[in-house]
Parts: structure tokens; sequence; C-alpha cells
């Protein structure tokens, strides 16, 4: 071999190990979160999903778990037998109140411990007590069954939830959940991007209601400072909220001028034949808001889309390319009939229309980025513009305050205990 022939062979190597290993980022843990951050609470169901004596496969995390309620008592155990694998939740089987029974060949569990209990067509088989499934830490709040995805101690649910979700005195009104094709993280980015509201020019409430909707949000970096508050302690919430005032929303643009064309006038379709002063104020109006990130996998906005109610999100890793989106609409409220007429009302009912008339908007944009950071690796090459700093500021607080990754191993299973 010549040494040009070697010099040729090395460089190509090197090229090859660049092109192979792109440079770490500072949110690198971001980036290989691609299954969700591990050691945390999600949420897995909503509590009218399971009723008594009622089981329901879930996926969180690509871990297949199995949730029914028994007596009254939620129990959450790998939906998987230990013997070849099939899923109990393809056909339940509760012989008692607590164990479940493979449907296939009887191998029967504890539903607390996980441990095999017996077996129905061989009771002295020697590796009875010997094998188990995964039990999950479960619980339930505000009309939500959580699941807790870890190795760790369990630390209190409201550590993983935005801050007052678990009040005591909040009315809940829930959407149905359900899987978007996008992984989640693209789901966390969209919900609190400040670039991303020309979208809801098409959303059918902003329509209705003839709301002017700017092309973004955009804030000096200076001005992101001043009004984002970060909140780290432990135990708590962890997360950032920014308010909305010091942010310009333009509601008119201009297209350059190109060879013979002039330049060109635009506008969002909402703010078409408004005059200024109707845009003034709807700037003023949002300005009130707050909207804000939490760890796992939340999102907060206050005074929206009524003044004194918060719209929360859960964006849950379902696989890498799949995540369960979860929407609550909370008032805070005197007593249990101020409980009962908010949720009675026309607010409380936006809820259930609201995927169709302002969330669907985030979900088309949120699946139509997914083939180029799935496949295309988008998260390398994306360009970025000044809007994007609120979410570089997320990847890289998620990175360093989330408890774990969720690893490929985990997800099969191969590193449960
Ligand atoms: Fe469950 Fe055989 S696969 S008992
Ligand atoms: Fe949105």
């Amino acid at each position: 071999m010549t040494d040009t022939t070697r010099e040729l062979i090395r460089s190509t190597a090197s090229h090859a190990t660049r092109a192979r290993a792109p440079a770490k980022k500072p949110w690198q843990g971001w980036l290989d979160a691609e299954l969700g951050f591990r050691n945390h609470w999600y949420p897995a169901a909503l509590s009218s999903h399971i009723a008594e004596g009622a089981a329901r496969g879930v996926t969180l995390l690509g871990e297949e778990i199995l949730l029914t309620r028994q007596d009254g008592r939620l129990f959450a155990v790998e939906d998987r037998c230990c013997h070849r694998g099939v899923r109990f939740s393809a056909r339940p089987l509760f012989y008692t109140r607590d164990t479940v029974t493979c449907w296939y060949h009887t191998w029967t569990y504890d539903l607390e411990t996980g441990r095999l209990f017996t077996i129905l067509t061989e009771p002295q088989a020697p590796i009875i007590g010997k094998c188990g499934l995964k039990p999950y830490p479960v619980t339930e709040a505000q009309g939500a069954v959580f699941i807790f995805i870890g190795d760790i101690e369990p630390p209190e649910l409201s550590s993983d939830v935005p801050p007052g979700f678990l009040d005591d005195n909040i009315a809940v009104a829930a959407v149905e959940p359900y899987d978007i094709k996008a992984n989640w993280r693209l789901a966390c980015e969209n919900g609190y991007d400040p670039g991303h509201h020309f979208i809801h020019n098409w959303s059918k409430l902003c329509i209705d209601a003839d709301a002017p909707v700017p092309f973004g949000w955009v804030t000096s970096r200076e001005d992101i400072a001043k009004t984002t508050h970060y909140e780290t302690r432990e135990p708590g919430p962890k997360g950032f909220t920014r308010t909305i005032a010091h942010t310009e929303m333009p509601f008119e643009a201009t297209i350059p001028a190109k060879g013979d064309r002039a330049e060109v006038t635009v506008r969002p379709p909402l703010a078409e034949g408004k005059s200024p002063d109707v845009l003034a104020a709807a700037q003023a109006d949002a300005e009130h808001g707050k909207v804000g990130l939490w760890l796992p996998c939340g999102l907060k906005v206050e005074d929206w889309p009524f003044k004194d109610v918060w719209h929360v999100e859960f964006y849950v890793p379902k696989d890498a390319g799949t995540h369960t989106y979860f929407q609550f609409g909370c008032k805070r409220v005197a007593d249990e009939t101020a409980r009962r007429r908010w949720l009675e009302s026309e607010h409380a009912e936006l809820w259930k229309a609201i995927p169709d008339d302002f969330t669907g908007e985030d979900a088309f944009a949120r699946e139509n980025m997914e083939k180029f950071y799935a496949e295309e690796d988008g998260w390398h090459r994306e360009r970025l513009f000044r809007p994007d700093i609120e979410l570089t500021m997320w990847r890289r607080f998620a990175s360093e305050h989330a408890r774990g990754i969720q690893t490929r191993d985990h997800a099969k299973g191969v590193a449960r205990p």
C-alpha cells in the first residue's frame, strides 16, 4: 500500500467517524431521551378508564403495563407473562382480587408483588415463587392515574406535575387522551414554542371567536432573562415559567421586493381587516398569560383560554415515534358546589372539543416534524432562530434536572430486575 493510499484511507476513516458521531450538544441529555426521562411519574390513563374490576394495557416509555382496579385498589404490573411473553391485557383474567392469571398456560401472579404465585396446571412447579413481574408504583389524582417508571424510591407525585395541579380546590375537566404519531420531545417544544402561534390562525376556536393571532412571538434575550422564572427546589416541580409581557407579536410583515416585484405587506389570516386598536387589544390580552414547561413532560398555560383558568398538558412518551396527549382544564373553586357548577359550565365543556378546536393544530405540526427528527437527523440538521432560544433553554434545563434517561434496554425489559 502506498503512502498516498494509506493517507486516503486514514482521512476517509476519520471523515466517516466524524459523520457518524456529530459533536455533543449542550443539551445532550435531551437528545438521548428519545424514549423519555426515567425515574419520573407519568399520567397513564384517566380514572374513568379503570372502573372496579376493569383492566387496561398502557405503554409508557416503551414499557407495556397492565393496569387494573381490584377491590378499589389500583395495581400496575409488567404486561408480559414470564413464561412465553404474552400480554395479560389481551385477555385479562382475575380469578381472585389479588392475582392475575395468564390466559395462555395459567401462570398466576400476585398483583401486589408481581411474584409468580401458582400455576393452575402444575401447582408444584419448582419455578413458583422464583420469578415474577415488575410491579409499578401507581397512584391517582385529579381524575387521572399516574405510574412511576424507574428504579429509585418514587418522589412525591407533586414533584412531577406542574405547580398547583394537585391542589385540593381545583376543578379539573379532562380531554379523552389520544396518541399522536410524533416523538414526545417535539410535543414539549411545540407546546412552549413562542414562534409557533401562527398555526392557530387555522384553529376553529380562534376562527369562531374572530380572534387575531400573530405570526409568532419574539422576545429579546434581555427580556427573556427578566420574564423567566426557574423552579428547581427539592422536593417540588422542576421547570420554568415565563410571563408573556415584553413580547413582540407581529400582525403585519413585509416580503421584500425582488426584481420587478415591489415589497408586499402581509398579515396572518385572522388579522386581515382588523383595526390597529383591535390588534393592540389582542396583544394586551395575551400579555396577561404565563406559560411554563415542567419535568418530565408537562406544560401549564395560565389565564388561557379564559381568565383564571389554566390549561395543563402532558406529552407522555409511548414509544420513540408516539406520545399520548393528555389535556386538562383547571379552575380554582371555593367549594364542591362551585366545582360542580364550573364542570357543568360552557367553559369546562370546551375541553370536550379542544382537540378539534385548538390543539389539533399543534398535533398536526408535531406529526409533520416527526420524519425530519426521526429519520433525517433533524436534531443536528435543524437551523434555529431567535424564538428558539427558549426551546434550547428547556433542552438544557431538562438535560440537567431530569432524574435519568430511558434506554432501549429499559423498554425491552432486559434491564428490569
Ligand atoms: Fe403466560 Fe404461558 S405465556 S402462561
Ligand atoms: Fe399551540
